[in-house]
């Protein structure tokens, strides 16, 4: 979940690598460091607590640290407090005091992931005669390649893939040998990393955006591969040390996309670029209005058999997958059920033969979602995977790659993949309703057109967004928020919660309406916010009565329906209204506005609504 960035080749290395952990910061940001060779001097490493811009000031970003070889990391604390002697890069010597200064080591190193058997592997280093300085793992993965490198005669390949078979657990190691200048030497497994080589310069790192700006030409490091960079070129190497040969690929991501480009927040403009993720997914895929099935991975005749689908994922892409199972059930008629990656994984699977499992997940490297994954393709069954990242871990596993295409995401709060993976989902639901004869051939293409009606519904929405700013304002100080609805406006609400807990810190959870008498209707008191999604017509009385019983216990109620549902303000205090579309397609308009609320919220508390506390982009350890 930290941020790894690595360069090799003519120009300064310090100042690339500050830039490009400052694209990475949101993956971790309790400390950082770096660590940079010129020539053939050992390494100078400089580290410190706190945000990256500390680190920068210290180095007067970069400028004072000279060589053209180096590698960083920001942190987010596992193993060890955050620190400045915890932060990386780790040594292999004994570090002076904090861990920052000249050292005479010869592996200097930077990881991502969690070493499970490190104090066993300690065990063992301390009987060889190695001292700690700190808390980590990281520190006990370098000290072992050092006395692998020690043991087996000075060859960084051997000494990496020795220390590869000893350690259990997940990495994505980035060191570099005092008696090999002008080298990065790199590893992975199941942890995230990629190389990009540009003209005479070389490029690693855990995430596209810290390279983006510099080249699109990458190569993906596999599991248990071992990588050695040189200006502008790699060489891989598997555990037996032999060579292999790897093609290079092109990121299509815009550079542009990782910048701010005038918005305050990286959020706000996520929301903002909502309709051109969906637009360019929709686009992706489908031709002359239809969509090719070949792209999910199925035959005609595999669909109509289909006896079950698995969605599985975390947080806001399980959330995803809720809506999906309203939406594929109406439709398409196949039962769906929705797991969580975390819970899925460690349970008896009972996944019938002639079924699909479908893993969501925008950065494709969510530990819980890659293993049930994995787990999932062990028992045999058909995988796809709805991914955001090109060429991550659960892309390249998964039998079969949907690529939303919304761009990187940089805020921890996910927006524009959120409606990316819902399209992913409506596409999915009705190809297999028109495969399995559930809906016309004319209500194919009437939703079709739906589809591509919502990016322009959405930018509606965002140019009132100033009245959810006002009636934000006013909520400044509440204390519990409860969302409610039914079906898919209760599926919209678990991310109106979660978006609204996870950046403003307010208390909130969602119900589906008709629960609230079985316990919860007890935490209602006077000025409690209710937020009612009222967007389906069949159930939209019923809710409203469920609205009616906390309003009548002193609930502030807050109403969010479509165009036309007038009478809602008979109930409600404040009101807001989203286009009119399918019905199976409204969580795509009624999340816009509680994005919004959890944004402007955050906001009016002055909270960092980027980089929330205690909470990373990419959970690539479970
Ligand atoms: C919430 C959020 C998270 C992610 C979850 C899964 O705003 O972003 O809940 O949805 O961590 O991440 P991915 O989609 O990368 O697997």
């Amino acid at each position: 979940m930290c941020g790894i960035v690595g360069f090799v080749g003519n120009r300064q290395a310090a100042p690339i690598l500050l830039d490009g952990l400052s694209k990475l910061e949101y993956r971790g940001y309790d400390s950082a460091g770096v660590a940079i060779r010129n020539g053939s001097e050992p390494a100078k490493v400089v580290k410190s607590q706190g945000r990256l811009r500390v680190l920068a000031e210290k180095t007067d970003n970069g400028r004072t640290l000279l060589g053209t070889c180096g590698i960083g990391h920001t942190r987010w604390a596992t193993h060890g407090e955050p620190s400045k002697k915890n932060a990386h890069p780790h040594v292999s010597g004994n570090c002076t005091g904090s861990g920052s200064g000249d050292v005479e080591s010869e592996v200097v190193g930077v990881h991502n992931g969690i070493i499970e058997n490190y104090k066993e592997l300690k065990e063992k280093l301390l009987k060889h005669g190695y001292q700690f300085y700190s808390q980590t793992d990281t520190e006990t993965v370098i000290k072992l390649v050092d006395y692998y490198f020690k043991k087996y005669g000075d060859d960084p390949v051997n000494a990496i893939a020795k220390t590869m078979v000893r350690v259990r657990g997940s990495y994505a190691l980035c060191l570099m040998f005092k008696s090999h200048p002008g080298e990065i030497w790199v590893a992975r497994k199941d942890s995230p990393m990629i190389i990009g080589v540009a003209d005479g310069e070389t490029y690693v790192a855990s995430d596209v955006p810290a390279i983006l700006e510099y080249t699109r030409q990458v190569y993906y490091i596999g599991n248990l591969e071992i990588a050695r960079l040189v200006p502008g070129e790699v060489t891989f190497f598997n555990l037996d040390g032999d060579e292999i040969r790897k093609e290079l690929s092109e990121i299509s991501w815009d550079a542009n996309s990782a910048q701010l480009e005038g918005y305050e927040h990286f959020m706000m403009k996520e929301i903002h670029e909502q309709p051109k993720a969906i637009t360019d997914t929709l686009s992706a895929v489908v031709k002359d209005g239809r969509i090719d099935l070949s792209v999910f991975g199925l035959t005609e005749e595999e669909v109509q058999n289909l006896s079950q689908i698995t969605i599985v994922g975390c947080g806001s892409a399980y959330h995803t997958g809720v809506v999906t199972q309203y939406v594929m059930e109406d439709l398409a008629k196949i039962p769906v059920r929705v797991e969580l990656a975390s819970e899925f994984r460690y349970r008896t699977m009972l996944l019938p033969p002639n079924s699909l499992v479908v893993v969501v997940s925008q950065s494709g490297e969510t530990a819980d979602t890659l293993e049930a994954l994995r787990q999932a393709k062990e028992k045999g069954i058909r995988t796809l995977a709805i991914v955001n990242v090109m060429g991550s871990s659960i892309a390249r596993e998964a039998d079969k790659v949907f690529y939303t295409m919304a761009g990187p995401e940089i805020a921890v709060a996910t927006t524009k993949a959120y409606s990316a993976q819902l399209i992913a989902g409506y596409l999915l639901s009705i190809e297999f309703a028109l495969v399995r004869g559930t809906i016309s051939e004319e209500k194919y293409l009437e939703m079709m057109g739906e589809l591509w009606a919502l990016p322009a519904k959405i930018e509606k929405i965002l140019e009132d967004k100033e009245r959810i700013q006002w009636f934000v304002a006013k909520q400044a100080n509440v204390q519990d928020v409860f969302f409610i609805g039914r079906g898919i406006d209760y599926a919209v609400c678990l991310e109106g919660s979660l978006k609204m807990k996870e950046i403003s810190y307010v208390h909130s959870e969602a119900y589906a309406a008709g629960e609230l008498k079985h316990g919860t209707m007890s935490l209602i008191e006077d000025g409690t916010l209710v937020i009612g999604v009222v967007t389906q017509k069949d159930l939209f009385d019923k809710t409203i009565s469920n609205m009616s019983e906390v309003k009548s216990r002193g609930a502030y109620l807050m109403g969010l329906t479509t165009y036309g549902h007038y009478a809602i303000e008979d109930t409600v205090h404040f009101t807001v209204y989203v286009p009119k579309t399918d019905e199976h397609f409204t969580a795509s308009l009624s999340v816009i506005p509680l994005q919004l609320m959890g944004y402007y919220l955050s906001v009016s508390r002055g909270l960092d609504v980027d980089k929330p506390r205690n909470l990373a982009k990419s959970v690539t350890v479970e």
